[in-house]
């Protein structure tokens, strides 16, 4: 049985831990769908044209080390506005939302342009300097050198070309649950995003 949970949010809200979470609390599979972007991103930085990139990508590219890097990042939203690179990544995000035994899509358009028809929908959220707190606590982990306020303008440039591109900008669905987690800890969000799953549920069992 297929059953799509779409999470949808802007960079930096903490979609992959909660996505991750979620996925392994229902048994169901999961796809970042941010890292075709990033794949499709880190090609073009080699001198790749995107569209091609887009259309020639395989699931072994989606594994690179590299594609977590600030530059990336960019590159990704860069090539997400393209509207031939989304039309290239769209087969493979559908047929994986609807395979069998149930998955979890993160992203920026699931719930609105990938899986319209996914049973449940979650927009996470948090404020740009929340979001670019974290980011930049985990930079600074992995031994990236950076600041604080370059961090937040990446985020900020990175909200503003995600949501005003013309082709699927990063909006919520209108009837998807809003988890803002501004002022919660990964345990308290992988709670809250899991009792939204569960009632959705039980109102499909129910009517
Ligand atoms: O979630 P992320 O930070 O890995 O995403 C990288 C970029 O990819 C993001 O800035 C916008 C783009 N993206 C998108 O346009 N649609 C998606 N479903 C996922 C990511």
């Amino acid at each position: 049985m297929a059953f799509t949970i779409a999470i949808d949010g802007p960079a930096a809200a903490g979609k992959g831990t909660l996505s991750r979470a979620v996925a392994d609390h229902f048994g169901y599979a999961h796809l970042d769908t941010g890292l075709l972007y990033r794949a499709v991103g880190k090609r073009m930085l080699d001198g790749v044209e995107p569209i091609e990139a887009a259309r020639a990508l395989m699931a072994g590219d989606l594994s690179d080390d590299g594609l977590r890097s600030p530059e990336v990042a960019q590159a990704a939203s860069k090539v997400a506005v393209i509207p031939e690179v989304r039309a290239a990544l769209l087969d493979f995000q559908r047929a994986f939302a609807r395979r069998d035994g149930g998955a979890v899509l993160d992203g920026r358009d699931i719930g609105t342009v990938i899986c319209p028809e996914a049973e449940a929908k979650i927009f996470v959220t948090a404020s740009a300097e929340v979001r670019a707190r974290r980011r930049f606590e985990e930079l600074l982990g992995n031994g990236t050198e950076t600041d604080f306020d370059t961090v937040l303008a990446e985020t900020r440039e990175r909200d503003e070309r995600d949501a005003t591109r013309a082709d699927a900008p990063l909006r919520p669905a209108a009837d998807a649950v809003i988890l803002d987690t501004s002022a919660l800890d990964v345990g308290a969000a992988v709670a809250a995003a899991i009792a939204a799953v569960d009632a959705l549920r039980q109102g499909m069992s129910a009517g």
